[in-house]
C-alpha cells in the first residue's frame, strides 16, 4: 500500500510517519511537505534513505506539483496533514491560513479524485466547533455539533472540512475526517503552549500565561491521535467525521504549573500577559463515537504522557534550540513584545 503523507516535517505528520513505520513497516510512504517555519527536516533525518521512504518537497497549493507528483506516485491513500496550524499566526496574518488550509485542500482533493484514489483522510480539529463556555462542563463536542469556527485558523480547517463533505457527497469521493483535541509530545514546535513554557522555563525565561490562564483544552498524547488515524484508515466508515479526544481537560494554568513542578523551577516565572484575541474558552471531545465504533481509546495518561514529553525536550535540546535561536526570535519578539 502507497499512502502519501502532507505535513509530515510537522509535528503530528512527523509522528504519524514513525508510527505507521513501526506498526505497518510494509507500507510505503511519501512525505509531501513545503517545510515552512514548521517543518524541519532534522525530524525525519533518522528515516532517510530508508526503503520504502520518499520525501518531496511540495506546496500541497501547487496543482501542478500534485498532480505531477501523483501521476509518477499513483498513491492509495492520501493523509493531509499539512496546515498552517497556530491560531496567534492567523490572527497576525490570515491569508496563508486560506492559500494552505484551503485551497490545498481543494487541490489535493482535485487530485484524489484525478487519480482514483482509494481513501483521503482529512486531519482536521476540535476547533471547527468554536468553544464551550466554562460553567458548562455537562456539554462536549460531538460529530453532530454545528461548525462556529472563532479564528482565522479554525475558520479555514472548517472551510476545508465542508470541502471534503462537498466532495464526497457530490462526486462520492472516499473521505474520512478527523477532529482531533490538542495534541502534545516530542517534536512540537516551540510556539505551541506546552514545548513552549518547556523551553523558556529551562532558559529560566517568563512564561507568558494568557489572560488568568483558566481557559480549557483537551489534551492527548499526539501517539494516541496516529494510532486512532490508523484505525480510521483501515476500519473507519467512509463519509464520516470521527472526534478524537482523552477526556483530558485542563485549565492552561495547571499545564503551565505541571510544567514547572516537573523542571523543578518556581512559579514566580509565571507572567500574565495580554489575552489572545477571540480566545475560545473550553474545549472538550466527546470521543464515545469512535469508541463505540472503532473501539479507539487513549492509552497514555497525561501524568506518564507530560513527563515523557519534558523528557524529551531535555533529552533533545538542540533540536529545539536552533529553532528558538533562528527566525522564530523575530517571531517571539513581534508575538510578545509589550504585551
Ligand atoms: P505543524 O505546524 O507542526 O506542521 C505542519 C506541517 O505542514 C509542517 O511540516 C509544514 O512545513 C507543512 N506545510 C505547511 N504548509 C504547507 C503547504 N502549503 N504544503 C505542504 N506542506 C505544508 O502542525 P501540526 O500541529 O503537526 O498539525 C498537523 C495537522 O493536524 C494540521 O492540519 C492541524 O490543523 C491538525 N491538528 C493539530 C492539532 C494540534 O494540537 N497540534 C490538533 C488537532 C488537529
Ligand atoms: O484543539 C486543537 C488545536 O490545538 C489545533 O487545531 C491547533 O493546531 C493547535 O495549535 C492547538 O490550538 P490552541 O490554540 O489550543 O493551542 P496553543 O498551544 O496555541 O494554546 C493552548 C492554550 O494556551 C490556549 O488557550 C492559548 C494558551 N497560550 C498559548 C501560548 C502559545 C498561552 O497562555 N500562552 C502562550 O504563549
Amino acid at each position: 500500500m502507497k499512502m502519501i503523507v502532507t505535513g509530515g516535517a510537522g509535528f503530528i505528520g512527523s509522528n504519524f510517519i514513525f508510527y505507521m513505520r513501526r506498526v505497518h513497516p510494509e507500507h510505503e510512504l511519501v512525505c509531501v511537505d513545503k517545510l515552512t517555519y514548521a517543518g524541519n527536516m532534522e525530524t525525519l533525518a533518522p528515516i532517510l534513505g530508508q526503503p520504502r521512504f520518499t520525501f518531496v518537497r511540495a506546496d500541497i497549493a501547487d496543482r501542478k506539483a500534485m498532480y505531477d507528483l501523483f501521476e509518477a506516485e499513483r498513491p492509495d491513500v492520501v493523509v493531509n496533514f499539512a496546515a498552517e496550524s497556530h491560531v496567534d499566526r492567523s490572527i497576525e496574518d490570515p491569508a496563508v491560513f486560506l492559500q494552505t488550509n484551503v485551497m490545498g485542500t481543494q487541490v489535493l482533493l482535485d487530485a484524489c479524485r484525478r487519480y482514483g484514489v482509494e481513501r483521503y483522510h482529512q486531519v482536521s480539529t476540535d476547533e471547527v466547533y468554536g468553544d464551550l463556555p466554562l460553567d458548562r462542563p455537562d456539554l462536549f463536542f460531538t460529530e453532530k455539533t454545528p461548525l462556529r469556527a472563532s479564528s482565522p485558523y479554525s475558520a479555514s480547517k472548517a472551510s476545508a472540512d465542508l470541502l471534503c463533505g462537498a466532495y464526497h457527497r457530490t462526486y462520492g469521493m472516499p473521505i474520512t475526517i478527523s477532529r482531533c483535541s490538542n495534541n502534545y509530545g516530542p517534536y512540537q514546535f516551540p510556539e505551541k503552549l506546552i514545548p513552549l513554557m518547556i523551553a523558556n522555563a529551562l532558559e529560566d525565561k517568563p512564561l507568558p500565561v494568557y489572560g488568568e490562564g483558566l481557559n480549557v483544552r483537551d489534551w492527548l498524547y499526539v501517539e494516541d491521535h496516529c494510532a486512532a488515524i490508523d484505525l480510521i484508515l483501515e476500519k473507519g466508515r467512509v463519509g464520516q467525521v470521527y472526534n478524537i479526544g482523552g477526556h483530558n481537560e485542563m485549565h492552561n494554568i495547571d499545564i503551565v504549573k505541571t510544567v514547572l513542578h516537573i523542571l523543578d523551577k518556581p512559579e514566580s516565572l509565571i507572567a500574565h500577559v495580554t489575552d489572545r484575541k477571540g480566545h475560545d474558552m473550553r474545549y472538550a471531545i466527546d470521543p464515545s463515537f469512535i469508541h463505540g465504533e472503532l473501539g479507539w481509546l487513549p492509552q497514555t495518561k497525561f501524568a506518564d504522557g507530560i513527563q515523557k514529553t519534558v523528557r524529551w525536550y531535555l533529552d533533545n535540546r538542540d533540536w529545539w534550540e536552533k529553532i528558538v535561536s533562528g527566525e522564530y526570535r523575530d517571531y517571539y519578539e513581534r508575538m510578545y513584545a509589550g504585551r
